[in-house]
C-alpha cells in the first residue's frame, strides 16, 4: 500500500542551507524513495519573498514525492527581543509555534547557530515535545572527521567508521579517533594502528575538523550549505531509519550525564539509532586527553547557556 505523507518543518527554509535542503527531502534522499510528503517552509518576515521564490521553484521542479508546499513567516504570537543573539529570541517563537501546532511526536534537528544552544531553548519553549525528540547538527562534523581521515589515509571515505563528536557545534568541539576504524582487505583496523602519525591526530586533524566551518566560509565567502544540507539529511535518515549495524554517528541530544557530561546539556555523543529512538553509545573508554577535552566543550556549553537565558529573562 502507498505511504500516506510525512509533513517535515524546514525553518530558516529560504537561506542557503534550507534552499540546499528542500530538495533533497522533496526527492526521497532524507525519508526513503517510497515516501511522500508534505514541506512546510518557515522563515522570518524579512525573507517571505526569498521563501516565495524557493516554494515556486520546488513547484517547477515537479517532484513526484512532493504531495504539498506551504510557506509562511507567521509563527503566530512571537515576540522579539532585541539582545545578544537574535537566534535565540527566533528558536523561542519557532519553539512557541512548534508547541501549538506540530504533532507531539515530531522530530526536531536544530542547525542554525549556536546550535546546540538554540536547541536548549527550543526545548525550553515547546515542552511537549519530549526532550529525546530535540537535537541538533554535529554530523556536519561527523562526516568531516570521516573525510580527513579518509583523505589522509586515501581509503573510501564509506570504509571509515566511529568517529566520535563530542560537545559543542563549535571550535571547542573534540573530534575523536580513538574508537573510528577503517574496513581493509584483511578487516578492520583502528584508525589510530594506520595513522602512525600521533602529532597529526591529536594536533591537526582536531583543529581542521574544528575548525572546517571557518575555513569554507573564508573560501566561499559564504557558510557551508551543501555539505551542511547533506549532513541534516544524513541525520534524519539515520534517526528515523536506523543506523547500520555495529556503526555510531555523533549527534547533539540531550545530556543525561553519560561520560560525566553535565546533564542539562545539549551535547554530541556518539549514538546508534533504532526504530526512531537514539541511544548514547555506553562504555567508550576516554583518556586523559580526551577527558579534558569533553569537560572543555562541556564547560563552554555551560557558558553559552547562561547567556543565553539571560537573554530570555
Ligand atoms: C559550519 O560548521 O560550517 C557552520 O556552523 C559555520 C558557520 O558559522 O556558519
Amino acid at each position: 500500500m502507498a505511504k500516506g505523507p510525512v509533513r517535515v518543518l524546514v525553518t530558516g527554509a529560504a537561506g542557503q542551507i534550507g534552499y540546499a535542503l528542500v530538495p533533497m527531502i522533496a526527492r526521497g534522499v532524507m525519508l526513503g524513495a517510497d515516501q511522500p510528503v508534505i514541506l512546510h517552509l518557515l522563515d522570518i518576515p524579512p525573507a517571505a519573498e526569498a521563501l516565495n521564490g524557493v516554494k515556486m521553484e520546488l513547484v517547477d521542479a515537479a517532484f513526484p514525492l512532493l504531495k504539498g508546499v506551504v510557506a509562511t513567516t507567521d509563527v503566530e504570537g512571537m515576540e522579539r527581543k532585541d539582545v545578544m543573539s537574535k537566534n535565540v529570541s527566533i528558536y523561542k517563537s519557532q519553539a512557541s509555534a512548534l508547541e501549538k501546532h506540530a504533532a507531539a511526536n515530531c522530530k526536531v534537528l536544530v542547525v542554525a547557530n549556536p546550535a546546540n544552544t538554540n536547541a536548549l531553548i527550543l526545548k525550553e519553549f515547546a515542552p511537549s515535545i519530549p526532550e529525546k525528540n530535540i537535537t541538533c547538527l554535529t554530523r556536519l562534523d561527523h562526516n568531516r572527521a570521516l573525510g580527513q581521515v579518509s583523505e589522509r589515509l586515501n581509503v573510501q571515505v564509506s570504509d571509515v567508521k566511529n568517529v566520535i563528536i563530542w560537545g559543542n557545534h563549535s571550535s571547542s568541539q573534540y573530534p575523536d579517533v580513538n574508537h573510528a576504524t577503517v574496513k581493509t582487505p584483511s578487516g578492520e583496523k583502528a584508525v589510530r594502528e594506520l595513522v602512525a602519525d600521533d602529532a597529526w591526530l591529536t594536533g591537526e586533524f582536531i583543529t581542521t575538523v574544528q575548525q572546517r566551518g571557518a575555513a569554507i566560509i573564508k573560501a566561499r565567502k559564504l557558510s557551508s550549505a551543501l555539505s551542511a544540507a547533506s549532513s541534516a539529511c544524513d541525520h534524519i535518515r539515520d534517526w528515523v531509519l536506523g543506523t547500520p549495524e555495529g556503526t555510531w554517528v555523533s549527534m547533539g541530544v540531550y545530556s543525561d550525564g553519560s561520560y560525566n557530561v553535565p546533564s542539562g546539556l545539549i551535547y554530541s555523543f556518539p549514538v546508534t539509532c533504532q526504530n526512531g529512538e537514539w541511544k548514547i553509545v555506553q562504555g567508550l573508554s576516554i583518556d586523559e586527553f580526551s577527558r579534558k577535552k569533553l569537560d572543555a566543550t562541556a564547560d563552554e556549553l555551560s557558558e553559552e547557556k547562561a547567556l543565553a537565558y539571560s537573554c530570555l529573562s
